[in-house]
């Protein structure tokens, strides 16, 4: 049986991920143009990743350790407590509710750093999207008219989101395999503090 888990992505990742890129025409769109479908730009793109900043935590979403996608938030402001979440699958992966189970681990992780608010948004013509939304308990919000440019299109976009103090979806989130990211930061820490 395939065991599925979210960890920090890893360099030794790229491989997948170029392959994931490469099998999954839409991911273009969803990298803005510019999806690392070879093995120096997924290197780069993992590098980005990895960065640890306080503004971004993402984990790939793996099958047996190997990516099959990505979840992630950004914009992490812990004055308002607030995050924007976003995830992609492999086309192969697709189908199975795994990016609705990683979008409630993200969410349980991000209320237990005290975040209070999560917010999303997905073009209005992606249905499936919407519903990993409101699946993961992310409510929608409004419309925010032409907020989005693909090439020459602009696009409406739709806003969710979900408050610490929501209902529970009921979903059966992803667990996290090691490392932890609070690992991983401690680790960056420890090896600053060995160079002084
Ligand atoms: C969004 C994405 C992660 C969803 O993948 P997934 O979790 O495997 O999604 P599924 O294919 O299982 O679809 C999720 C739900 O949407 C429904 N759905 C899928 N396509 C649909 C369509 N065209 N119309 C209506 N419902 C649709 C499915 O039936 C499923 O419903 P269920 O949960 O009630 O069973 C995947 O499509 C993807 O990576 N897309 C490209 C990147 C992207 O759009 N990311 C989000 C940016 S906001």
């Amino acid at each position: 049986m395939t065991t599925f888990e979210l960890r920090p992505w890893a360099h030794r990742d790229a491989e997948a991920l170029a392959r994931a890129v490469r099998t999954t025409p839409d991911l273009d769109r969803q990298f803005g143009g510019d999806a690392p479908a070879a093995l120096d730009e997924a290197q780069r793109w993992i590098a980005t990743q990895l960065a640890t900043t306080d503004t971004h935590r993402g984990w790939a979403i793996t099958a047996d350790d190997v990516p099959v996608g990505s979840i992630g938030l950004s914009h992490i402001e812990r004055r308002h407590g607030t995050a924007w979440a976003h995830y992609w699958l492999a086309l192969d992966a697709r189908g199975q509710g795994l990016a609705t189970r990683a979008l409630a681990s993200a969410a349980e992780w991000a209320f237990a750093q005290g975040l209070h608010r999560l917010e999303l948004g997905h073009r209005v013509d992606n249905p499936a999207s919407c519903r990993v939304a409101v699946r993961a308990g992310f409510g929608a919000e409004g419309v925010e008219r032409e907020k989005l440019r693909y090439g020459d299109a602009r696009f409406d976009v739709e806003l969710h989101a979900r408050l610490v103090g929501d209902a529970d979806p009921g979903v059966q989130p992803l667990e996290f395999a090691a490392p932890s990211w609070e690992d991983r930061v401690a680790a960056v820490w420890a090896d600053a503090a060995a160079l002084e």
